[in-house]
Formats: C-alpha cells, sequence, structure tokens
C-alpha cells in the first residue's frame, strides 16, 4: 500500500466506507477556506449509493462555521446530513432546516471547542482535517483556515488528513495555534496587540489515531463579492464618518483601535469606506474573517496587519498573498476560532464590532439569523461574541429589503440574537444613531428618525406613540403588524400605502 511517511495513502471512496449511519464527522474548514474536499463529496457519494440500496444513512457534520460546496451542498443534496452544527450558508441545507429534516445548533462559534472538548455535542468519530503536511510525530501544518480544526484532531476518534497539494505550504507561517486546557486551569492567553504570537504554527494529533491520507489539489471555493453599490456606499460613508468623528473627539485613540468586520457584500463595502476615508488612520484588524478587500488596503498600508481565523478569499487574492508571502506573513496571525473570538482577548483590545444584521427593532435589539423569526438564514456566527465585548458595537442593514416591501427597522424583532444591552451604534443608508447613553424611548426616536426608510418613519412613530408607557413601552397587540401586513399581502406596509419606488 501506497504510504506517506508512517501514513497509509487512502482514498476519499476508501475513507467514506469506514463511516457508519449516524456518525459525527467533524470536518476542517471556517468558510471554504481550508475546508476538507475530497472525502465530503465522497461521503456525498456513499450515501447516494447506500440509499439507492434501501439503506439508510446519514451522519451528524460539525466545522468551524460555514464551509465548502462540498460539504454544506454536496452532503445535504445526498440527503446525507442529520444534524449540523455549528454555522451554514448553504442554500440546499438551510431548505432543510427550515423544513426540519435536518436538526441545527446555531452557536457562538467561540464556544464549539469547549463544547467539543466537554463532550456536549457527542463523541466525534471521525476528522477529516485539511493540510499542506503532516509530521511522523503528529505535527499538522493547516491551510487557509485554522477554525476549530486543533480542536477537531485532539478530540476525534479516527482522524484522516487531506493533503493538499494545491495549497501553500508556507501559509503555515501566519498559523499561530493554542488549544486551550479546560477550565479551571486557563491561563490568561497573553495576545497584547493584534499581531501577537502565543502558539505554534502546527496543530497536534496523536500519529496512532491517524487512519490516512487522502491526496488532493482542489482549490477554496471562496465566491467573489459584488461592486459595492450605492447603498453598502452610503453604509461605509457613514460608518467611517462616525468613527472619524469619534477619533476627532478623543473617544477612538489616535493610532485607532483594532476593527471586527462580519460578512457579506455590506461589510465588505464598509472596509474599502474605511481604507479610503481621509478620517481614519492606517489601522488593525482584530476579526474573524480575512476577506478579500482587506488585501488591497493591505498592500496600500491602509490595513497594517490583521488577526482571523480564515483566509476567506478568492482564488486570485490567495495567489496574491502566496506570491508575497514575505509581505503578508509577518502581518497576517490566523489563529483558532476559540483564540479569534475570544470574549476576554476582545475586550481587553477594544475592538470596534461592526456587523451586519437582517432587521433591528426601534429599541437596538438585532435580528440576524432568523428571517420573521422563523427560517434560518445562515446563524449567530461570531457576531455576539464580537458585539457583546467589544469597545463599540456598530450593526447595519439597509433601511428596507426586497424593493422597500420588507422594513429592517421594525417595532420588535420576532426573534434576537444580539440585544439592546449590546449594541451601541446603528447605521443604515438613511444614518446612524448612536445609542450610547440613550434610555429606550431616546434610542427609538434616533432609530426611527435616522435610520428607518422615510416610508416606514411615520408607522413607527405611531407605534410608539400608541404603546403603553413602561420602562421600554410596547403594544403587544400590533408590535408585529409590519410581520402580519408581509405575510397577509406581500409588503409590510398597510394596504393601500404607496409602495417604496
Ligand atoms: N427580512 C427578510 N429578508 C431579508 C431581510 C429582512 N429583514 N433583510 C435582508 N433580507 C434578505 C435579502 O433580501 C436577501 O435576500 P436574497 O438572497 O433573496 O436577495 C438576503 O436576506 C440576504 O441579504 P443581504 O443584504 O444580501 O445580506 P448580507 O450578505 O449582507 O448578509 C446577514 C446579511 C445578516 C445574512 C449576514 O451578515 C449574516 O449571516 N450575519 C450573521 C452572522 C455574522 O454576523 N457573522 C459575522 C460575525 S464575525
Amino acid at each position: 500500500m501506497a504510504a506517506y511517511g508512517p501514513y497509509p495513502i487512502l482514498t476519499a471512496a476508501e475513507v467514506a466506507r469506514t463511516v457508519a449511519n449516524g456518525q459525527t464527522v467533524s470536518f476542517s474548514g471556517f468558510t471554504p477556506a481550508g475546508a476538507a474536499k475530497a472525502v465530503p463529496e465522497a461521503l456525498a457519494d456513499y450515501a447516494r449509493e447506500q440509499h439507492a440500496a434501501g439503506n439508510p444513512f446519514q451522519i451528524r457534520v460539525l466545522t468551524g462555521a460555514s464551509s465548502g460546496h462540498s460539504i454544506d451542498e454536496d452532503l445535504a443534496a445526498a440527503e446525507a446530513i442529520s444534524w449540523r452544527c455549528p454555522y451554514q450558508t448553504g442554500k440546499a441545507l438551510r431548505r432543510q432546516i427550515n423544513r426540519q429534516q435536518v436538526e441545527y445548533v446555531d452557536m457562538h462559534l467561540s464556544h464549539v471547542p469547549q463544547m467539543v472538548a466537554w463532550g456536549f455535542l457527542g463523541d466525534i468519530d471521525l476528522a477529516v482535517v485539511e493540510a499542506t503536511e503532516i509530521t511522523p510525530d503528529g505535527r499538522v501544518y493547516l491551510s487557509t483556515s485554522i477554525g476549530a480544526s486543533p480542536t477537531y484532531l485532539k478530540y476525534a476518534k479516527r482522524v484522516v488528513i487531506e493533503l493538499n497539494r494545491h495549497q501553500s505550504p508556507r501559509l503555515r507561517e501566519m498559523a499561530d495555534i493554542l488549544v486551550m486546557p479546560p477550565p479551571p486551569h486557563r491561563n490568561p492567553i497573553p495576545i497584547h496587540d493584534p499581531l501577537s504570537r502565543v502558539g505554534w504554527p502546527y496543530a497536534q494529533v496523536d500519529p496512532g489515531k491517524v487512519v490516512g491520507v487522502v491526496e488532493n489539489d482542489a482549490s477554496d471555493q471562496v465566491g467573489g463579492f459584488s461592486e459595492p453599490d450605492a447603498v453598502s456606499q452610503a453604509i461605509g460613508g457613514h460608518v467611517a464618518d462616525f468613527l472619524g468623528r469619534e477619533m476627532a473627539c478623543g473617544r477612538i485613540p489616535s493610532d485607532f483601535l483594532p476593527i471586527q468586520a462580519g460578512v457579506g457584500n455590506i461589510a465588505n463595502g464598509v472596509m474599502t469606506a474605511m481604507g479610503s476615508s481621509p478620517h481614519i488612520p492606517p489601522f488593525f484588524m482584530y476579526s474573524e474573517v480575512f476577506q478579500d478587500s482587506l488585501v488591497d488596503l493591505m498592500i496600500g498600508e491602509r490595513l497594517l496587519g490583521a488577526s482571523a481565523t480564515s483566509l476567506t478569499v478568492t482564488a486570485g487574492k490567495l495567489k496574491e498573498i502566496v506570491d508575497n508571502i514575505d509581505y503578508f506573513g509577518p502581518r497576517i496571525v490566523l489563529r483558532p476560532q476559540e483564540i479569534s473570538n475570544h470574549p476576554g482577548v476582545i475586550r481587553r483590545l477594544g475592538v470596534i464590532a461592526i456587523n451586519t444584521a437582517l432587521e433591528i427593532d426601534i429599541y437596538g435589539n438585532v435580528n440576524s439569523s432568523h428571517v420573521y423569526g422563523m427560517d434560518i438564514m445562515n446563524g449567530i456566527g461570531g457576531s455576539g461574541e464580537f458585539t457583546r465585548n467589544s469597545y463599540l458595537s456598530i450593526f447595519m442593514a439597509p433601511s428596507v429589503a426586497k424593493g422597500g416591501d420588507v422594513s429592517t427597522i421594525v417595532p420588535m424583532c420576532p426573534h434576537i440574537d444580539n440585544n439592546e444591552h449590546s449594541v451601541g451604534v446603528v447605521v443604515t443608508e438613511q444614518g446612524l444613531a448612536d445609542l450610547r447613553g440613550l434610555g429606550p424611548r431616546h434610542r427609538a426616536r434616533a432609530i426611527i428618525d435616522r435610520c428607518a426608510h422615510p416610508a416606514y418613519r411615520d408607522i413607527l412613530h405611531g407605534y410608539l406613540r400608541d404603546s403603553r408607557l413602561g420602562h421600554i413601552s410596547h403594544n403587544l397587540e400590533h408590535c408585529f403588524d409590519l410581520h402580519r401586513n408581509l405575510m397577509a399581502h406581500g409588503s409590510m406596509l398597510p394596504v393601500g400605502v404607496r409602495r417604496v419606488a
């Protein structure tokens, strides 16, 4: 049998056949970056084969966060997933979750390693981890993401390494890996600035658990971003101007504070606006995902350095990073998600958190995960750990969605994942509401007047006026009228009110 050092070389199909119905498989990957690719594809084929033969075959799937096409799309299309944790962005999988065909545990991402270590998520029967090298003594050099892979390598009963020849071995120069011991035996994490290095460039595995190596040369499947549209540009402009003003009046130091930016087109647009703003000095990031727009900011020396857990960049940008690794290597640190999203470090560094909401209520409670409070979009991801622990937490959204039929500013969110106690600033393309120091009534007025779309402002003020007085005024009979309107006739606006142009 062919071998890679002491480890047998296996085909992905051979690995798939060792997995039994109902087992838990954890895959590397945080977004498509560094995701296992060959084995999940083979597992999807194996599931189809088993289903055709009339045999049940579904697995429980863990990853770092969302993952590559071969995990959430291919496995879901083969109806091979029974349970999924902790985050996803796949269309097919989302549909199955919302039909309750797949059980989904939507979780703060930094909690995953601890939950695995203590066994709350059950045994991990197999971990499949992409790497650029594994040594005979069990050092595993990961590729474009760290995520929860170090934990999966440590706790899984069996391990398969997907040795990816496409990924550059020099990616390890960015890795800084530390696996936390269980409480109460934890020391402070000595991260004093975003680029502090506190661990090793490799993860470790007991070589005796490694059943084999699968060779592979597939690239990450990271989708591109659309050019920032007028709405994203306006939101980005408001955020950049606000942060510039905060710095000018001394509430942000002149060497600035590290930025965390969430996922998606708006976040990407905001980073572009921050980079070109004359009011913002060159800055650092302490974030979760390193996205495309950051490559240019780093080359232009607007972004001085970044800590993340994944390099979620398109193929061209990844090549740029790898071809210029002597420049990027010392400026980017990739950490396990338990550290990149660690509440204590986020608080210590005074991170400015910038995340996107689906909807925000008039008091600043945020729903970023469940459409109409029912259907999962993606999940809470890392937004909760950054929002709750940041120096300043900003939530943004376009003021309307679905061509104006949906107001993203509503009287009450039917699901809340980030609450008013943690949200400091709300911004839409209409403007920005600084909620710090404001009680509920003033928060509501600021959000309605500055952030709601003009077509919805009177309705929201009317709701406030007719609410029962309390510390937080609400009208429990009418708090979901906008959502009811949407369900009844396809627009949150009452019947007869002219639609948004
Ligand atoms: N009600 C119903 N649908 C809504 C909506 C609302 N209030 N707001 C947005 N939508 C729809 C949009 O119309 C769009 O639909 P489409 O795909 O059919 O066009 C879809 O939701 C996505 O909206 P978009 O504005 O393109 O989203 P985005 O790419 O900026 O992502 C989130 C926004 C909230 C989904 C995304 O940021 C997220 O998943 N956040 C939670 C996790 C997180 O913050 N992670 C980062 C932390 S480090």
